[in-house]
């Protein structure tokens, strides 16, 4: 290893580009490749990324993928390069506002990243002991919300709050905008603030103490844990194997604990979200 496995983000930058989006964009980038004397490509990433392994590998270019995101959203794959590491540095956040919650008599709403699905805020939660956790495949009412604060705090006479919720998060009444109001290179909504509308909301509506702790970036900038340094090896030996036998088109994913290769075409435009079971986990111990 060349010193980079302790590394978090990526040495060879990521180009957020729109390349890949036009027609003629894939054969293009073929030819670049082979006048450099570029055989074949190993892709890192995802949507962008992988999208741009299966357009290469769909004009004859040989391109294999790795699932590479804090989101842990991608098909395919049972665990994606990056989660891990992102649910361990936001249970341990949650470890630490717990004690300064319980100080002040607070309730800390704590924001974590995850676009559209809340695998991060549901393994975390679940990590830490979250007493609620809030994602957007299980939209939830604001007085469901206030309901759960209040027989805690009212019934159980517990004087703090732990609440995590997803970036992405919904309530039933759209009350709550988790939008920032700009899109991303792909078009997509960026998300930032829902966690904060929340605090405020919780903090005028039941007189609570509430505050808001917002992860953001810092969920893509800790050092790889051991686990997802170990994944990212295995994956992309199955890769490089993958590519050297020929395979193009596919990306090594983790089905089960075995390293297999999934067509990229069961990936694109296929978002994997967290299962009833690992929501019903978090209300039980929540
Ligand atoms: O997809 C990874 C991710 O960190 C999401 O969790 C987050 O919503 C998004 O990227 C932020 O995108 P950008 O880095 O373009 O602001």
């Amino acid at each position: 290893m060349v010193g980079i496995v302790q590394r978090a983000g990526t040495v060879l930058r990521s180009s957020r580009s729109r390349l890949f989006l036009e027609p003629g964009d894939a054969e293009r980038a073929a030819e670049a490749l082979k006048e450099y004397d570029i055989e074949g490509l190993i892709v890192v990433g995802v949507d962008g990324s992988l999208t741009a392994a299966s357009l290469l590998a769909g004009v004859g270019f040989p391109a294999v993928g790795i699932p590479k995101t804090i989101d842990n959203d991608v098909a395919g794959t049972r665990l994606t390069v990056g989660f891990q590491t992102a649910v361990q540095m936001a249970a341990h956040a949650l470890d630490n506002l717990r004690s300064t919650a319980e100080s002040h008599s607070r309730v800390m709403v704590v924001e974590v990243m995850g676009r559209s699905t809340g695998w991060i805020a549901v393994e975390a939660g679940i990590a830490a002991g979250a007493d609620q956790v809030l994602i957007p495949e299980r939209p939830l009412s604001l007085e469901s919300i206030y309901d759960r604060l209040r027989v805690r705090h009212e019934t159980h006479g517990r004087n703090y709050s732990i609440l995590m919720v997803a970036e992405g998060f919904l309530d039933v009444e759209d009350e709550l905008d988790p939008s920032s109001g700009s899109t991303d290179h792909l078009g997509r909504v960026r998300y930032a603030g829902v966690g904060a509308q929340l605090a405020l909301r919780i903090s005028a509506d039941l007189g609570y103490n509430a505050h808001c702790t917002t992860l953001g970036y810092l969920q893509r900038c800790a050092a790889p844990i051991a686990a997802d340094r170990i994944l990212a090896t295995r994956l992309s030996d199955r890769a490089y194997d993958l590519l050297q036998g020929g395979e193009s088109g596919v990306m090594a994913g983790l089905v089960g604990d075995d390293i297999e290769s999934v067509p990229l075409s069961r990936v694109a435009g296929e978002t994997k979200t967290v299962p009833e079971e690992l929501i019903a986990l978090a209300d039980v111990f929540g």
